[in-house]
């Protein structure tokens, strides 16, 4: 806890600070959640107004979790960043250093769109895919079967995107294993119908994540000369049928726990979320998920953390030790300040629209938020 700052005492053990397995420490436990910006050049380099958004949004968070970069031009969406090649590394560092130079740490999440992606943003390329299965949502395109040799050269992908994240000076990487992405495919029954070495059992149905994690962790091995975060994010359970049980998902966190990982990031649209699947189970996930593997590796949780209380709430009744931070940092990138300064009373709730200048909120990222309605409260003055 910082001399200078009184905040009230029932916030203390939000800033205290924690060492991850890597042994980099976190000034506290407060992260900011990756949130796509679509605001990077078409070649994937970051732009300006990127990095600005990104010092706004540093102040006081322990980490922030960047954007998902892409490993593989087939593998973006929209205006994604990109750390498919060795050239996009020069300008993730200027990103990094935004980040870092406001004492926050830097973590950059990488991905594959995998189905989720489309022919338009893959300038006419079909999307890949464990399975040509296509996702079960209005105008998705059905993407391509990746042939056996494909999908290894894929997890060679995250291996150099972790390898180019650690020469752009970055503290960590976040393999973006959750919200139905490439990583998710694989381990997902509905998307992945294969019955080779990537698929055909729960067990198979592993093995690109697994091998994915062990890619990244050689790199980290071979190009690190100090600690380097390596977490995993994962959504516990998908709606569809077939689809990824909370079952499923404990087999997979016990695998993923075998591997030096510093930590879960368990994506939830609410912290305090029930399953989806289950309508009659009251347990909340995170409490299951801190039970079965919560000891042996730190949990994040995200999701409608808006207020102090609810992260302190969150940490006490699923003894998680960490917190993710997303809309509300787009919000008001000042909360955890006012926090610290004992002024939450202070901590805007709304967007207002004239306000945009001093939130540093990207025009492309404005336009793509105010298309989704719900998404964040914008009141238009
Ligand atoms: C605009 C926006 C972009 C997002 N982009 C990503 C992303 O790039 N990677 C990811 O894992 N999650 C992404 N998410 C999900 C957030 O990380 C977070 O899990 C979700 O917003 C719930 O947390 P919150 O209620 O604190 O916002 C995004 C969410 C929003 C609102």
């Amino acid at each position: 806890m910082k001399e200078e700052f009184k905040m009230k005492a029932k916030y203390n053990q939000l800033f205290e600070s924690f060492t991850l397995r890597s042994g980099v420490t976190l000034d506290n436990r407060l992260l900011m959640a990756p949130m796509t910006t679509q605001s990077s050049f078409e070649n994937g380099m970051i732009t300006t107004d990127e990095r600005i958004y990104y010092h706004r949004r540093s102040q006081g968070v322990g980490a922030v979790i960047t954007a998902c970069a892409h490993v593989r031009e087939d593998g973006k969406f929209a205006s994604s960043p990109s750390v498919s090649s060795d050239k996009q590394i020069k300008s993730l560092a200027k990103l990094a250093q935004s980040i870092q130079s406001n004492g926050s740490k830097a973590i950059l999440q990488i991905f594959h769109v995998g189905r989720m992606g489309n022919a338009a943003s893959l300038r006419g390329l079909q999307p890949v895919s464990a399975s040509a299965v296509p996702a079960p949502r209005k105008g998705a395109e059905t993407p391509r079967e990746l042939s056996e040799d494909e999908v290894w050269e894929l997890v060679d992908a995250f291996g150099e995107a972790t390898r180019r994240a650690i020469e752009a000076g970055f503290d960590g990487v976040e393999l973006h294993g959750a919200n139905t992405y490439l990583i998710q495919q694989f381990f997902s029954p509905h998307s992945n119908r294969r019955t080779d070495y990537w698929g055909g059992s729960l067990k198979k149905r592993m093995n690109f994540p697994i091998e994915v994690v062990k890619a990244s962790l050689k790199a980290i091995k071979e190009h690190t000369t100090k600690p380097f975060i390596f977490g995993y994010r994962l959504s516990p359970e998908e709606i569809e049928e077939p689809g990824i049980t909370l079952s499923d998902t404990v087999s997979l966190t016990k695998e993923l726990k075998k591997y030096e990982l510093d930590y879960l990031h368990i994506s939830l649209g609410n912290i305090f979320g029930t399953s989806l699947r289950d309508k009659e189970g009251e347990t909340p996930i995170l409490s299951i998920l801190q039970n079965e593997v919560g000891k042996d590796m730190p949990l994040i949780g995200v999701g409608k953390v808006n207020s102090p209380d609810d992260a302190v709430k969150a940490m006490n009744d699923f003894g998680i030790p960490l917190i993710a931070i997303g809309r509300q940092l787009i919000v008001d990138p000042d909360s955890i300040e006012k926090v610290l300064k004992d002024k939450e009373e202070s901590i805007r709730t709304e967007i207002l629209a004239n306000n945009r200048e001093d939130l540093k909120i990207p025009d492309a990222m404005w336009d793509y938020i105010k298309s989704r309605p719900g998404w964040l409260p914008i009141i238009d003055n």
